[in-house]
């Protein structure tokens, strides 16, 4: 077994993922000791010592990298663990790191379908629908309780309500003098929500209280894997999309948001995880004139790519379920409903990413880890 290597900066420790380099910083900062354990926050402060750290010795007993510092009377005792994670990942272990399953259309009948009494009463239900919402962005709560707390009851369930121009809730049903086209009867073309906010909301519910009209069926589709599509097929017009941003703005008499958003949103490591849409809600492009000349037709391109069945899922919203999604994935729209053929309320509202994944955390920890899918399926009429 190779051995460990000191130099000025940091050290050399042989793991499974072979010799791996530690800098001194990162390894004192890692020492268990850092943290408080009554209120698990740090309590060493590197910046607090006279010079940087530096090992005068280490050595591997046990599981354990044990580091004798000559900067200051301190073993540190490191769980190789520990190492082991960095070395094979580069970031901690997160349970809420879970991949994104993205889905097409037909895919409808694969949404996970629980009920809010299982969601409320059963970790395991709760693990259940959490683990969907960051794989597949989309689930569904059948049973909804018809009272007012209902919703509330469910959102807190996942994460506090965040609350939006609207407030904490938002009605879905036409109105006299609607501040959104989502209140009238009219189509409504597939979108994100609030993209001019300056963060969006996160996680969107939307509880159908009624629905008894023609028409209005309720449309979703998977905006990430539409970008990847556009990827494959246009590289170039998913580049344009991905590093510009354009305006977006939600404007009444009482407010005037205005925010800055790329259409797809791509991590570090260059994978989609969100798009944000919504013509309604697109304030006057302001990229230069001449870099509009091929951002615009890789738009047009990605909008409509977004009426295409091969991603649109359609079905119609019952009375009783709450659909809840991913308001930076899962695009959203409605058919157009005759009006006055029925009663159509939905109630909505939202909570956040970080939120979610919170919860997922904890219940992963606790040994929930939802991989278990209850087998009911969407009924899509
Ligand atoms: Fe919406």
């Amino acid at each position: 077994m190779t051995q460990i290597t000191l130099t000025d900066t940091g050290m050399t420790v042989p793991l499974a993922a072979g010799e791996t380099y530690f800098n001194y910083c990162w390894l004192r900062d890692a020492c268990p000791s850092c943290i408080d354990p009554q209120t698990r926050e740090r309590i060493f402060d590197v910046a607090s010592l006279p010079a940087l750290p530096r090992a005068g010795s280490a050595r591997i007993e046990g599981d354990e990298l044990v580091v004798d510092w000559q900067t200051e009377p301190q073993v540190s005792r490191i769980p190789l663990a520990l190492l082991e994670t960095f070395a094979a990942r580069g970031r901690a272990e997160d349970p809420a790191d879970v991949p994104r399953t993205l889905w097409h259309g037909g895919h409808a009948p694969d949404f996970l379908r629980v009920s809010q009494e299982a969601v409320q009463n059963d970790p395991g239900a709760r693990a259940q629908l959490t683990r969907a919402l960051i794989a597949d962005g989309i689930a569904i709560v059948t049973g909804m309780d018809p009272d007012e707390g209902s919703l509330p009851r469910l959102v807190e369930a996942i994460g506090p309500i965040t609350p939006s121009a609207e407030g904490l809730f938002f009605d879905v049903r036409v109105e006299i003098a609607p501040t959104n086209l989502a209140f009238t009867a009219g189509p409504l073309e597939m979108h994100t929500d609030l993209p001019g906010e300056e963060a969006a909301p996160g996680v969107q519910f939307l509880h159908c209280l009624e629905n008894t009209v023609e028409g209005g069926q309720s449309l979703f589709l998977d905006g990430a894997a539409v970008a990847e599509a556009l990827r494959e097929e246009d590289p170039e017009a998913f580049r344009l999309l991905a590093d510009n941003k354009i305006p977006f703005f939600y404007r009444h008499d009482d407010w005037d948001y205005r925010a800055h958003q790329r259409v797809i949103e791509t991590d570090p490591e260059g994978r989609v995880t969100g798009v944000t849409i919504s013509q309604h809600l697109q304030d006057a492009m302001d990229l230069p004139q001449h870099l509009l000349d091929s951002y615009y037709p890789a738009f047009v391109k990605f909008l409509k790519m977004m009426q295409e069945d091969r991603f649109v899922v359609r079905f119609r919203s019952e009375a009783g379920n709450c659909v809840v999604f991913d308001n930076h994935r899962i695009v959203h729209g409605r058919e157009g409903y005759v009006a006055d053929s029925g009663k159509r309320h939905l109630r909505g509202c939202y909570t956040d990413r970080g939120a979610l994944r919170s919860t997922y955390r904890v219940l992963a920890k606790q040994g929930h880890t939802g991989l278990a899918r209850a087998a009911e399926s969407l009924q899509s009429a």
